[in-house]
């Protein structure tokens, strides 16, 4: 079956964030929108068909998953990923974000410090904020198009200031950086010598574009499986966000524990009905489909890259090996903090993610995504393009 990944989807009046909330979230009406990480395209139908089946039943009382999911989630990965996950390992939670803040709460104390990669996906800074630990950073460098790690950096922040949890984005959201076995394994070596432990955010791993391989933290030795968290989710890459479903892999039984009990004392137990069945589904039936999204998606960015550089100098795109976030450097046209993102939001009739969001080294940078049709992406550029002008 041919998916037409051309076709518009009217998502106006939905009461999706991404088109419905312009003006709650202090936006003006009428920007295009290609800021938060969803797309505009249909789920598999086999999954809509699941879900319409479930929903037909017509009773959602509490539900939880048997070995027939975990044999769907455990397939994916051992055949997309190359790695092999243990049914004991799995456990399920609301979200990526909620998993990622019961990590902070199980793994560290309030007043102790959190590492990240900055620029990164910014509920990483907040969530920890939040829960009164410190962040400390250690700033990706942009050298040649292409972001790097300071590994001294890394090496010395964690000494410094004791660190005990590190949150990895892999793939990274938003510089689009596909981290490769030698970076992994050299921070995972760092982590394990200071005895911290590695939350893998691996959300975006199916996004990867020709040329590069997604490695699994926690695929990389036992020691390092050992130390680490893996965060997936079937919601980037089936569209499924509003209906909250991630698994995380945790081999450690001690990690595991004291990330259940940090989860139990929320209050959460079952999982959301719908997000299990449109996982179980579309982990069994959505590799044809993803396949396919992902040749759209390379000729998105094929249409982006000849665009940046043919009509949008001074900007510059900077090359994503994964994820379908495009990042780009606006501080080529000299403008002070701000105002970049004015020129978005005013001339250019856009809703972007603004790159100072995303923390230290965000800034004079815009994020887009570009997981919507080629005719919505063609005319964000022109928009970009008649703003420049
Ligand atoms: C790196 C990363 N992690 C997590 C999420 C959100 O995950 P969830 O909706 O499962 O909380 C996103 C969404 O954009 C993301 O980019």
């Amino acid at each position: 079956m041919r998916y037409n990944f051309d076709e518009v989807v009217d998502r106006r009046g939905t009461n999706c964030i991404k088109y419905d909330f312009a003006k709650e979230r202090g936006m003006p009406e009428g920007l295009l929108p290609l800021w938060v990480a969803d797309m505009d395209f249909k789920t598999p139908l086999q999954v809509i068909d699941s879900l319409v089946k479930s929903a037909r039943h017509g009773i959602f009382g509490y539900s939880d998953s048997k070995d027939d999911y975990f044999q769907a989630v455990a397939n994916w990965f051992a055949k997309r990923h190359n790695y092999d996950v243990k049914a004991g390992w799995l456990k399920k939670t609301p979200g990526v974000v909620f998993a990622l803040t019961m990590a902070i709460r199980a793994y560290t104390e309030p007043g102790e410090a959190v590492l990240i990669q900055s620029p990164v996906y910014y509920p990483f800074t907040g969530c920890s904020e939040d829960n009164d630990r410190k962040v400390i950073g250690t700033q990706l460098i942009l050298k040649d198009g292409r972001y790097e790690i300071d590994f001294d950096d890394f090496e010395k922040k964690i000494k410094e200031n004791n660190i005990r949890l590190f949150l990895l984005c892999n793939p990274h959201n938003p510089v689009g950086r596909v981290w490769t076995k030698e970076e992994l394994l050299t921070m995972g070596q760092l982590c394990k010598k200071y005895g911290c432990v590695v939350f893998s955010d691996e959300i975006h791993c199916d996004f990867i574009f020709p040329g590069h391989r997604h490695q699994v933290f926690g695929a990389l030795s036992s020691d390092l499986a050992d130390i680490s968290v893996i965060a997936t989710a079937p919601s980037k890459t089936f569209n499924l966000a509003g209906l909250q479903i991630a698994n995380l892999f945790i081999p450690n039984p001690s990690l595991k524990s004291a990330l259940n009990l940090e989860i139990k004392r929320t209050g959460f137990s079952q999982m959301n009905t719908m997000g299990l069945v449109s996982c179980q589904s579309a982990y069994e039936h959505g590799w044809d489909w993803l396949d396919q999204l992902l040749s759209y998606l390379e000729g998105n960015l094929n249409l982006a890259r000849d665009f940046f550089r043919d009509r949008l100098s001074p900007f510059t795109l900077i090359e994503p090996e994964g994820t379908y976030l495009l990042w780009f450097d606006g501080r080529g046209l000299g403008l002070k903090q701000g105002e970049l993102n004015k020129l978005m939001i005013e001339k250019a009739n856009l809703w972007l993610d603004d790159g100072a969001i995303f923390g230290p080294g965000g800034e004079g940078f815009q994020r887009i995504n570009m997981a919507c049709p080629r005719s919505t992406l063609l005319a964000a550029l022109e928009r970009l393009a008649l703003a420049l002008k």
